[in-house]
């Protein structure tokens, strides 16, 4: 059942650019320049529309992140991300006219159907972003949008997070053209860039033997930081939760501007410092907060565009030109080096201790 692979987790992860085939299947429209998404917005909805608001938690938390910035940057609407234990609900004077969206693989997560129980309790409309067909979060919402990633066994989530983001930049690119926001020349290159990512992933995929060599000298580190800026930032997080839930060792991640605000404290030549410096993730001013922590002796592994310069890194992996989704290409990068240090430490790895695939507790 795990087609000849040690660990879903890394079946998973290797299932990614068929995934991303499956989220994409259908729905994008070339020509002209827009997507389809089976959504029942009423006659106006997102020309009137004030905001929206995305609520999820931990890995779904992240790829909310990254896609709120999409939804600003195509869409040009107000996007904000809340974590759905914290989120109260505050529509303004017509609350219909946020859009509230709960991101969740399981559609099952307590906290998740919380906030969104909230939101429609006060009047938002509501969307479902999940994996999960037939899921409690898709009975709640006025509209359910799949990411249709296929089933995902291992407790850490990693092809639902590249689908997630890739479901919720087409959703950016409906919202941007229904409000007049994108041209259609705008529309058709974010649409070449996502067209791109199975492929672009699947040569990360092909690039997993270098990983492992630098998992394996990355072993005897103390901690593990990850740094990135814009959609950097969100995969920094979400690359240094993936590496703790399943190797347990301390990893954070940080805006990579942030980290001689008090962080770089931490820093030494047991640090390793993983950085996104892709297209998207403003790489070229990373380098200088990078510089900081080598200068302090700390390892520096940095994810580069495909032919990018690659200063003094200690270690450059390259992403294929993708434009603004190189950073979640790099995600897969971070996904290979929390699976082989895990490996290397022989962790139970498609279910960590103290984990849970789905939370159905508040
Ligand atoms: C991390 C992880 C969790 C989930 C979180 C939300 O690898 O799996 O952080 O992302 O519990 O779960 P869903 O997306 O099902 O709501």
């Amino acid at each position: 059942e795990k087609g000849g692979y040690e660990h879903y987790m890394r079946k998973e992860i290797h299932e990614q650019p068929t995934a991303l085939r499956q989220t994409l299947s259908g729905r994008i429209d070339l020509d002209r320049g827009d997507v389809d998404l089976d959504l029942s917005f009423p006659q106006g909805y997102l020309e009137s529309l004030e905001e929206i608001q995305l609520v999820a938690c931990g890995t779904s938390y992240y790829a909310s992140q990254y896609a709120a910035t999409l939804l600003e940057e195509f869409a040009d609407v107000r996007a904000t991300v809340e974590i759905a234990s914290e989120y109260e609900f505050d529509g303004g004077r017509d609350p219909w006219r946020t859009l509230v969206i709960a991101v969740t693989q399981s559609g099952e997560t307590a906290d998740t159907l919380g906030a969104i129980r909230r939101a429609a309790g006060a009047g938002a409309r509501t969307l479902a972003v999940t994996n999960t067909l037939g899921s409690t979060v898709t009975r709640e919402t006025n509209d359910t949008l799949f990411i249709r990633a296929g089933p995902e066994i291992g407790v850490a989530a990693t092809k639902t997070f590249a689908s997630q983001v890739t479901t919720l930049a087409l959703l950016a690119v409906a919202v941007g053209r229904g409000r007049g926001s994108l041209s259609t020349a705008d529309a058709r290159d974010v649409l070449e860039n996502v067209r791109g990512l199975p492929g672009a992933v699947q040569q990360v995929l092909d690039d997993e033997a270098r990983v492992t060599e630098v998992a394996n000298e990355c072993l005897g580190s103390d901690a593990f930081f990850f740094v990135g800026r814009r959609f950097g930032y969100p995969v920094a997080l979400e690359g240094a939760l993936k590496l703790k839930e399943i190797s347990y060792d301390h990893a954070e991640g940080f805006a990579a501007g942030e980290l001689k605000h008090g962080p770089l404290a931490l820093v030494t030549e047991k640090t390793p410092v993983l950085a996104v410096l892709t297209a998207g993730a403003d790489g070229s001013e990373t380098v200088n907060n990078l510089a900081e922590a080598q200068t302090r002796g700390a390892p520096a592994i940095g994810v580069v565009s495909d032919g990018a310069e690659t200063g003094s890194l200690d270690c450059a992996l390259e992403v294929p030109r993708v434009g603004v989704f190189e950073p979640l290409v790099a995600n897969v990068y971070f996904q290979l080096f929390a699976y082989h240090v895990a490996n290397l430490k022989d962790r139970s790895i498609d279910k960590p201790r103290n984990l849970a695939k789905s939370v159905t507790v508040e």
